[in-house]
């Protein structure tokens, strides 16, 4: 049976040739000039996907969208907005209606008819069982610290940024915090669509394909799986979707960075138990070091192993702090990694948008470089690539030059 198509659109002309473009396809067309019309037919028929044009005479497609999104019928089909309103703002309140793609006119016939292939296909396939997909070498890590504003975000966003320039692999950044993440901005990549639009889908149904309409890109290659933009939205995600989402980036990605917001909520422990490695941070003061104490104990609790927690001593402040000797102790860890102070350049990255790790040259790139090869995970270590990237020569070179001069 083909698959029947509501198309609104108060423009005549547009409406015609959107109709004869979808028709030939072999689609079953249902055509509204105006808002009223289309949620009558929206009413008495069963759709399985809409074309909703902006600017109606008497309502917004905004509005449509949201009701073909709040009806148990029609909330899963495609919704694609079609509109001569292409500038951000416009882009992100057809998301934020909960449309799953964005047209600016004019378009091409060519592109519509992909996309709506594309939208259909995204539905109506059979996800296949995770555990039936061949798994290729993945390292992931989770970066994490009970006390907010430690620096978790910053070594997130550069370990995975860092990771994706060494390897020029698959990385993906994924943002959980999800009531205020940041890690879009820090990259300043548009936040065109975040975990809220996946957890606007049932768990099951996102796939591969989902997943990659929903992840940003980043200049450097790096995919971005960016926090909603809304703290409403955050509720949307559930374990299951986590579970899920850290499945398919398994199959998909080398590498999987995870920004972890400061708790111990449901979403946090599902992805604290999928990673190979979390990083705990701890800054150099009582407080701080307080909180991953407690963060450690509720891992013991967890069941991780030791290996799999590795503490991270971050100065992210100038003045003078407690000893790496004490903070041991009291932690009864040894500190894997310690961060030195970073003046400035940290802050300037911040408000630019652009990670140091990608700033070749500065010495603070070379720390967050030499920090990803360091957690990149024996498997991606051991092979050396035939075409090593510039970023992996520098580090390399570093490693020997600090070889040589150990021996002197
Ligand atoms: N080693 C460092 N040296 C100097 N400044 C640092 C260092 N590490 C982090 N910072 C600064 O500390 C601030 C907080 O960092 P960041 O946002 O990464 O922390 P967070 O733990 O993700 O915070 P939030 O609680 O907001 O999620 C930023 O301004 C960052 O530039
Ligand atoms: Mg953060």
């Amino acid at each position: 049976m083909a698959q029947l198509i509501l198309v609104v659109d108060d423009n005549e002309t547009m409406l015609r040739l959107i109709s004869e473009a979808l028709k030939g396809e072999g689609y079953e067309l249902l055509l509204a000039a105006d808002g009223r019309t289309a949620l009558d037919i929206i009413s008495r028929v069963t759709l399985d996907m809409a074309l909703l044009d902006v600017m109606l005479p008497d309502m917004e497609g905004y509005d449509i969208c949201k009701v073909l999104r709040n009806s148990p019928k029609t909330s899963q089909i495609p919704i694609i907005m079609l509109t001569g309103l292409g500038d951000l703002e416009n882009r992100l309140r057809a998301f934020e209606a909960g449309a799953d793609d964005f047209m600016p006119k004019p378009f091409q016939m060519q592109e519509l008819q992909a996309r709506v292939k594309m939208q259909l296909r995204r539905v109506s396939r059979n996800v296949l069982p995770v555990a039936q997909v061949d798994k290729p070498i993945n390292q992931s890590l989770a970066v994490f610290s009970l006390r907010g504003g430690l620096g978790v975000s910053t070594l997130a966003v550069n370990l995975a940024a860092g990771m994706q320039q060494l390897w020029g692999q698959s990385t993906l950044l994924t943002d959980m915090a999800f009531v205020n993440g940041q890690a879009a901005l820090m990259l300043d990549v548009p936040l065109r669509r975040t975990w809220a639009d996946l957890g606007r889908i049932g768990a099951e149904e996102i796939d591969l394909e989902t997943l990659d309409l929903v992840v940003l890109r980043h200049g450097s290659g790096l995919a971005v799986l960016a926090a909603p933009k809304q703290v409403e939205n955050a509720e949307l995600i559930s374990q299951k979707h986590v579970e899920r989402v850290l499945e398919l980036a398994r199959q998909k990605y080398q590498f999987t960075v995870i920004d972890l917001p400061h708790d111990f909520s449901v979403t946090t422990i599902t992805a604290l138990d999928s990673v190979d490695t979390i990083l705990c941070l701890v800054s150099p003061d009582l407080a701080s070091v307080h909180c991953a104490s407690n963060a450690l104990r509720v891992f013991k609790d967890l069941g991780y192993n030791d290996q799999k927690v590795q503490v991270v001593l971050n100065w992210n402040y100038s003045t003078a702090g407690l000893a790496r000797k004490e903070i041991e102790k009291a932690l009864q860890k040894p500190i894997s990694v310690v961060i030195p102070f970073v003046p400035d350049t940290l802050v300037v990255a911040l408000t630019m948008g652009k990670p140091v790790v990608l700033e070749a040259g500065k010495p603070e790139a070379a720390l967050f470089e030499d920090l990803a090869y360091f957690w990149s995970g024996d498997e991606h270590k051991k092979t050396e690539p035939t075409n090593p990237s510039p970023s992996l020569q520098r580090v390399l070179d570093r490693a020997r030059r600090r070889q040589m001069q150990k021996q002197k």
